[in-house]
């Protein structure tokens, strides 16, 4: 008897099987991360990561494994899906000849749009829309995605992939996000853990190695600290723990006495240890003569 007449679903080695995988994981995160106006809000604090040394190391080590790759070429183009503020889009429209910057955060496109007016780059366009109900008609040479909630869902990254015409370059959790300070207020405020299953590279990685790609990986470990104000920090915690329900006056009292409990000087500085993959396809490698 086979895997799966035996167990009546499909194989592990189907991407059927890690495609309703991901469904089932998807299903248990925060359905609120699908309106781009609960991004709006983290619009102003999420440039904050730049000031982190490892986020710097990691820019640094996309852009140049993209280029020694040939997926960033002066001929190029790139459509960055879920830009946010555009912090690769930005980066590499020095390097190719166009980048199109697609995200459904009005507030996220705000910021990008006036990093392009500051820095006069030219070749950068942005699209406020929903990948989801986006209909593209036409494809580009690198399809980028980091770090959006679009990547629970196989059907999007089909979508990534179907738009590419040769490289699909992706940014995920893999397996590691503790910040210790935010793990408290969370316990305080929800009563259990954070258990965030959906968010990781391991079903899109099966999913798309079943589909018959090998891609390649990278992953960064990394410490993320950010010193900011006790007002900034509040705002980005809120928004985060807004990602599962509003929260009330009380509960974001709360919030303001955990973080002032640990700043001094009206600062405080917040850790998060991380682990993100970097995925990159290029599908000119399952097209090789053989
Ligand atoms: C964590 S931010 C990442 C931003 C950027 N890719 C980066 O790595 O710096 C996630 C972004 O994905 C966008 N996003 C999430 N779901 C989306 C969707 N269905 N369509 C378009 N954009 C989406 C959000 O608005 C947000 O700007």
């Amino acid at each position: 008897m086979t895997e799966s007449t035996c167990l009546n679903m499909p194989m592990v080695t189907s991407p059927e099987f890690w495609r309703n995988y991901a469904e089932s994981c998807a299903g248990k995160g925060p359905s609120r991360a699908f309106h781009g106006q609960n991004w709006d809000k983290a619009a102003e604090t999420y440039d904050d990561l730049e000031t982190c040394h490892d986020y710097q190391n990691q820019l640094d080590t996309v852009i140049s494994t993209l280029l020694e790759k040939g997926a960033l070429d002066r001929e190029n183009s790139v459509l960055d899906v879920g830009c946010g503020t555009g912090t690769y889009a930005v980066r590499m429209s020095q390097l190719v000849k166009e980048v199109m910057c697609l995200d459904f955060s009005e507030a996220m496109l705000g910021q990008l749009k006036a990093k392009i007016a500051s820095s006069g780059i030219s070749n950068v366009t942005a699209i406020l829309t929903d990948w989801r109900a986006y209909e593209p008609d036409r494809q580009f040479d690198l399809v980028f995605c980091s770090m959006t909630p679009l990547l629970r869902h196989m059907q999007n990254v089909d979508k990534l992939l179907g738009c590419s015409r040769r490289f699909v370059a992706i940014i995920s959790w893999a397996g590691v996000k503790s910040n210790p300070l935010f793990e408290a207020v969370y316990k305080e405020i929800f009563g259990k853990k954070d258990e965030n299953p959906c968010m990781d590279i391991l079903p899109l990685f099966n999913y798309l190695y079943t589909k018959g790609f090998a891609p390649d990986m990278h992953f960064f470990n990394a410490c993320w600290e950010r010193t900011r104000g006790v007002d900034r920090q509040v705002e980005a915690m809120l928004w985060q723990f807004e990602l599962k329900r509003e929260l009330g006056d009380a509960e974001k009292r709360l919030v303001r006495q955990m973080v002032e409990a640990q700043a001094r000087d009206g600062l405080i500085t917040v850790k998060t240890r991380v682990r993100l993959a970097f995925l990159m396809i290029d599908k000119e490698m399952a097209r090789k003569p053989c």
